[in-house]
Order: structure tokens, then sequence, then C-alpha cells
């Protein structure tokens, strides 16, 4: 099928370009001590999942359970869940999943500890803990060295549970467009992570993983040597927000949109919200220049459209954000050159955690 036959709005991607962004990120990873764990909320599908590990990543991240589910059922053996499990029957689930593969989950309170040695003691698996140190974002984890060291020794001594190190996910870097500006805060971020590093060896605490880091950290991470652990989802997508940063990595994700009103210095597409994540930003126009975009359900409003357009030609758009247009569709159609060679299933694309 060629893509004029694709009915919109279609997602869909370059393969050549998106096989371009892969190479790109084991090349910026090669010779450096950091190990590629892709997440895996940026495109959800199993067969992606299983081509990263092929191309060498020691594992996948995922941000819920249902998408650890979803990939343990894919045959993907290590994983990490990079948030707190808390609700009880999510830890008996995971602690179940934790017998078919290795499963890694974030920390970052006492009872959460005790909740998962329990569980794990039950169905006789070993769940593997990250604590979760917060390192600026303001999200999850424990704000001080102390509190680190007081879980991770609690890990320790619990039953059914393994400590392998720490979690410190920067995301409030990732999308700071200024690159000198993105390596002030990375540095600062580094000299933290040290100083909770050196503290945990002088205490004895052996710490195998440091897990963190994104797209947009990616780069300057591979020079900087403390953590084990590359997070990066992104970076095979890209998209409209983090086009602004000029990374190494090229947009390969495209929304196919049909044109289903044109005025002069207005045109309307049929995809919206429902079919476009725009959590982070606005949607851009593929290879033109446009004003002003307005989001409704099912329309883009693009003011000041310079390309030329009418009624029904197709548009491509660059989502606002991956991850979360991602999260709006069931497959995704692979296309070399205008014809489309494969059709993804977006397997993980569940509501729930
Ligand atoms: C815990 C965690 N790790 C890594 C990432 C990196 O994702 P990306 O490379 O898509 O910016 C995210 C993004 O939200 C995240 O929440």
């Amino acid at each position: 099928m060629n893509i004029s036959g694709l009915s919109t709005p279609a997602l869909i991607i370059d393969s050549k370009k998106f096989r371009s962004n892969a190479n790109r990120m084991a090349e910026l990873l090669s010779g450096s001590s950091l190990k590629l764990r892709p997440h895996y909320k940026s495109h959800k599908c199993a067969s992606i999942a299983r081509w990263q590990i092929e191309c060498g990543a020691i594992g996948m991240t995922c941000a819920k359970l249902s998408e650890a589910e979803d990939l343990c059922d894919a045959g993907i053996e290590d994983i990490l869940i990079a948030n707190q499990i808390v609700d009880p029957a999510k830890i008996r689930r995971a602690a179940d999943l934790a017998r078919n593969c290795r499963l890694t989950v974030c920390i970052d309170s006492a009872e959460n500890i005790a909740a998962f040695s329990k569980a794990a003691s039950l169905c006789g698996s070993t769940v593997h803990c990250l604590v979760e140190y917060e390192i600026g974002m303001k999200r999850c984890g424990v704000e001080s060295k102390e509190d680190v060291l007081s879980l991770a020794k609690q890990i320790i001594k619990s039953e059914n549970l393994k400590f392998d190190g720490i979690q410190a996910y920067a995301g409030h870097i990732s999308h700071v467009e200024d690159l000198n500006k993105r390596k002030e805060m990375t540095a600062e971020n580094y000299r933290k992570l040290k100083d909770l590093l050196d503290y945990l060896k002088e205490n004895g605490i052996d710490v195998r993983t440091v897990s963190g880091g994104s797209t947009g950290t990616a780069e300057i991470k591979a020079a900087e040597g403390l953590y084990t652990e590359l997070q990066a989802g992104s970076y095979l997508f890209m998209d409209a927000v983090y086009r602004e940063l000029s990374l190494p990595f090229e947009n390969s994700l495209f929304l196919l949109t049909t044109v289903v009103s044109a005025k002069e210095d207005l045109i309307v597409v049929d995809a919206g919200v429902k079919t476009c994540g725009v959590d982070q930003g606005m949607p851009a126009i593929y290879n033109e220049n446009a004003g002003e975009i307005v989001a409704s359900e099912e329309h883009f409003q693009i003011h000041g459209y310079r390309g030329k357009a009418k009624v029904g030609d197709k548009l491509l758009l660059i989502p606002g954000h991956c991850c979360s247009t991602v999260n709006l569709h069931d497959k995704i159609y692979v296309l070399d050159g205008e014809r489309v060679t494969d059709r993804i299933l977006i397997t993980a694309r569940k509501i729930g955690r």
C-alpha cells in the first residue's frame, strides 16, 4: 500500500529515520559506561522492545505495572518499573510477575519495602529495588542521603528483596532548550549524586545501579560517568518539543492528517487532542511554517499556514509529545519512502496501571 491509501488520522514512522535514531544512540553510548535501558512508555510496542533488546539494550524501563506485564508477556527478561507501586493488589501482582522476569521497582518509603517483602515472600519471588532519590524534579523520591541510606539498609535486611542501587531521574532538565543551561543543571545534578554515592560507599552500601536520564540529557550523560543506565525513550521518535533542542536525533514519528477546511490563512485538519498528545506542546507541520495552532478534540486549526493546501490534501504533523500521542493509537504504520511496509501494534496502550 502507498501512504495515500491510509485512512487519517494515522500514526506513521519513517523507518530510515527511526533506525538512524537507534544507531545514533548506540554511537553516543559506545565507549561510555552507560548502558541503554530504553523507556517503554514512548512506543508501548512489544515488537519494538524486542528489537531494542536485540540491538543491545540491557533491559526495558517502563512507567507502570500494566506495561511491565506486557513486556514480560513479550519475553523481555529484565524490566524496571521506574515508579512506586503502592496499591496492595498491585504489589501482589508485581511480586507475582517477578517470578517470570527480573523485575526492579522504585522505592521511597519504609512501608512500601515491608509490603513488597511480604508479597514477594508469599509468592516466592525476588523483587529488585532501587531507592528513588529526588534530584530536583520534585516528583517522587526521598530528599536526603540519610533517608536513602536508611531505606537501602532496610531493603538489604528484607527477605525476598534485593538492593540494586539508586534511581535519580532529573526530568526537569530534559527539555531545557539552551544546551549550556542543560549542561549547568546536569553538573549540579552530578555533584548532588556524587555526594550521595560517596556517602553510601562510606557507609558500606554497594551501589551497582544508578538509573535515570532522558533523550534530552543522553549526550551529556554519556560523557559523565556516574549513571550506569540511561532511561531515554523519545530518542527513537522525537517530537515537536524535543526538536527545538537540536539533539542528534531526527523526527521519525508523524501524524498523517487530511485537510478538512481551507480558508485564506487558516487550514483545519482532521486530528486534535484525541489523536495527538499536546501535554508538552503543540504539534508542528512537517517541512512547512505556520503561525498559531489551536487544538480541539478532533481538529487542529492552523493559522498563518504558509504552504499551499486545499481540502482533501494530506498534511504531516510532528506530534507535540510522542509518548502521549502513541498512547492514543492502536497501531503505527511503517513507511519506507511512500510505501507502507508494516503495521506495528501498540500492545501496552491499555488504560490503567
Ligand atoms: C522515569 C523516567 N525516565 C526516563 C524518562 C525519559 O524519557 P524521554 O527520553 O522520553 O524524555 C522519563 C520521561 O518522562 C521518565 O519519567
